[in-house]
């Protein structure tokens, strides 16, 4: 993540239409290729994906719902080379699953078949998969079915803890007594890569996968009811797929953490299995047998992606960080140690891991009405923090593990549902997507809403005229970015505006649309969010978003200036002040609708050949909705794609599958430009 020290400065194809077309739509002059989707065999004993349900063996196949992606260059010999654009790693992460699609009747209901489970657990997690330029089909890229590199880690993997919660009261569990180890990863939605080469990949969702019965409070009666119920595991509620009704198998069991008390030699004390998912995870992708690291000094909460600073040796590394859900927070990990340019080729990668990422300082974003923000650290030696009413902490163990409620401590800033965040590779400027937020309100009617402030400053109808509660909210979410002072990466403050916000390209500019997004180039619900090191542009994708009857998902290309560029608004509801690009509208040669995806997906994921010229992108979950009754019945599906465009089996009964496309420029230019 070095300055590349240059960045296109406009942007050099036409903009493609708003569409619902089942198709993946790129600019005139671009190819967009299948070559990696859901249950792809991941070796050569693997049998080809029927995709009609009746396939099994997803520990050695491509996962679910492809999510964040990131490339990791391979030479000629096979060994590590960050500047191949020939042969390379892809590592993955398989978010969720749609399930239906995975069963030849789709998913039974409660009680699970174990048989069923087995297959939805292992097509979670992340996958590892070399691809390369074939020496046939002009030098396209393909995977490689047989490379020693491939792998799966799923919800069962082995896994390790590192940092403050390492061995501390709350990770103990039945799996490893000594609290050090931990089983697996789920929920993996976005990533980062490392300036040493390694995938950092973020649980975010993963407290849906367990239940706890309607009785846990009165069994447990200590605080851990306060921190469950704080991260969205309330007593009583039901799990996302019900794995623990599969039989009592510990592999099924660990996903029901309730503490029952019934057996004395504790052998089904599942207490603390939630405190050891919600982390920022090390991946080695360089070394198949390698065990991934959970490092919790980077907090433990929804993560989204993880954007690293740029580096300058002699400072410290920090690492922006999204906590993905209505009023969370944005985060940032500063690093103790400062960089040292030698560590960028580290032969042993996760003990450079170790160095910068198990021993720093955790913050979080405080954003003034001014324009500017403070980092407030989250300590114990903050007596906000020490004497917090809401939850006693223990050590720094339990406030990384319960970040949030940390930063509840504080006063942070709560955001409209943080995503990704991105470095620029040329300004060092962070950039970060705020989703959308149905519970953004001028002026709150319950606990759960927040309140219109400068860096969330929109509520979609009851804003601008004191009008009628209950309304959407930020329905179209935003962009903002930073600049830390000094540019010093370990700075305690930081200046901030408004990079965009998403909104339809007819709504009222002077309430929702006030960056006067015009056809091209409208778009809601910013999501994915990565910059090119080649080329300096930005990549937005959407999810869902508040106009999907007019678009399927898309990703947008943009040169965003920097922070401060643009002019100063003023909103009408009260002295909110925004510096936002409204007075200098992103223009045709700033912001471009460059892809949309087919039916019913999200487009999230990006990476790059180091050359710029082919381009990695996730398509995920075409056609999710789907019930277990329409499974089978012509026309009932809403997507076929990928079959459709010729990848695997087509036809009407052609179940979608989640899958990474590669985008080149037919004369082989940069792409973008
Ligand atoms: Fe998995 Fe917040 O997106
Ligand atoms: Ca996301
Ligand atoms: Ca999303
Ligand atoms: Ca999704």
């Amino acid at each position: 993540a070095t300055s590349t020290g240059s960045a296109v400065t406009s942007l050099g194809f036409h903009s493609v239409d708003k569409t619902l077309a089942d198709v993946v739509t790129v600019p005139a002059g671009y190819t967009a290729r299948v070559i990696y989707a859901l249950g792809d065999p991941l070796d050569a004993n693997t049998p080809e994906y029927q995709n009609d349900g009746s396939d099994t063996s997803f520990e050695t196949r491509a996962g679910d719902h492809h999510d964040g992606m990131d490339y990791f260059g391979l030479s000629a010999a096979g060994t590590r080379d960050d500047q191949s654009s020939a042969r390379a790693l892809l590592a993955m992460n398989h978010e969720a699953i749609t399930d239906h699609f995975l069963h030849v009747n789709g998913a039974t209901a409660r009680p699970r078949p174990a048989a069923e489970s087995d297959k939805e657990i292992a097509a979670h997690g992340v996958s590892i998969v070399e691809v390369h330029r074939g020496a046939l089909g002009a030098g396209r890229f393909r995977t490689r079915q047989s490379s020693r590199f491939n792998r799966r880690i799923t919800p069962h993997t082995p896994a390790r803890l590192s940092g403050p919660a390492a061995g501390s009261a709350l990770t103990k569990t039945l799996y490893s007594p000594t609290g050090t180890h931990c089983r697996g990863t789920v929920n993996n939605c976005g990533t980062g890569r490392t300036p040493w080469g390694t995938l950092m990949t973020g649980e975010e969702n993963w407290a849906g996968y367990f239940t706890r019965g309607a009785g846990d409070d009165t069994a447990r009666a200590d605080k851990s009811v306060a921190a469950l119920v704080r991260y969205g595991r309330a007593a009583g509620g039901a799990s996302r797929h019900g794995w623990e009704t599969s039989g009592t198998d510990d592999k099924y069991r660990r996903f029901d953490i309730s503490r029952t008390g019934a057996s004395a030699d504790g052998s089904d004390d599942y207490r603390n299995e939630l405190n050891t998912f919600g982390y920022l995870v090390e991946i080695d992708p360089y070394d198949p047998k390698s065990m991934p690291v959970k490092r919790t000094a980077m907090g433990r909460f929804a993560h989204e992606s993880a954007a690293f600073s740029l580096l300058t040796p002699g400072l410290p590394l920090a690492v922006y960080m999204g906590d993905d859900s209505r009023n969370e927070y944005f985060y940032k990990y500063v690093s103790n140690a400062v960089w040292d340019a030698a560590d960028a080729q580290a032969a042993n990668r996760l003990a450079a891991g170790a160095k910068y990422l198990d021993s720093g300082r955790l913050y979080v974003a405080k954003f003034n009405a001014d324009g500017t923000g403070t980092w407030i650290e989250l300590s114990l030696s903050n007596p906000l923090i020490a004497n917090y009413a809401g939850y006693a902490f223990a050590d720094q163990a339990d406030v990384v593990v319960n970040a949030r409620l940390a930063a509840d401590a504080v006063g942070a800033t709560k955001m409209d549902r943080p995503e990704w965040s991105a470095t620029h590779p040329v300004t060092g400027e962070v950039y970060f997507t705020l989703t959308n937020n149905s519970n953004r309100k001028v002026t709150p009617t319950s606990s759960s809403h927040s309140q219109v402030d400068a860096a969330n400053p929109r509520s979609y109808s009851d804003s601008y005229a004191g009008g009628a509660a209950g309304s959407p909210g930020n329905v179209n979410g935003h962009i903002l970015r930073l600049r830390e002072d000094a540019l010093n990466p370990g700075a305690q403050s930081f200046a901030w505006d408004v990079y965009v916000f998403g909104a339809q390209a007819d709504a009222d500019p002077s309430l929702i649309n006030l960056s006067n997004l015009t056809a091209e180039r409208d778009f809601s619900s910013p999501d994915g969010l990565w910059f090119s090191q080649a080329t300096g542009i930005c990549w937005i994708q959407t999810d869902d978003g508040a106009y999907t009857d007019t678009s399927n998902c898309m990703m947008l290309a943009a040169v965003p200036g920097r922070v401060g560029d643009g002019s100063v608004k003023t909103l009408n509801h009260g002295s909110v002040v925004v510096n936002t690009p409204v007075g200098k509208a992103p223009t045709h040669a700033k912001l471009r609708r460059f892809l949309v995806g087919p039916k019913d997906c999200e487009i999230t994921g990006c990476c790059e050949t180091p050359d710029g010229r082919a381009l990695f992108v996730n398509i995920q979950h075409p056609g999710e909705s789907i019930s277990a009754s329409a499974i089978g019945t012509p026309g009932a599906y809403v997507s076929h794609w990928p079959g459709n465009a010729g990848y695997g089996n087509g036809g009407a009964l052609a179940r979608p599958r989640s899958a990474t496309i590669v985008i080149t420029k037919k004369d082989g230019g940069l792409i973008g430009t």
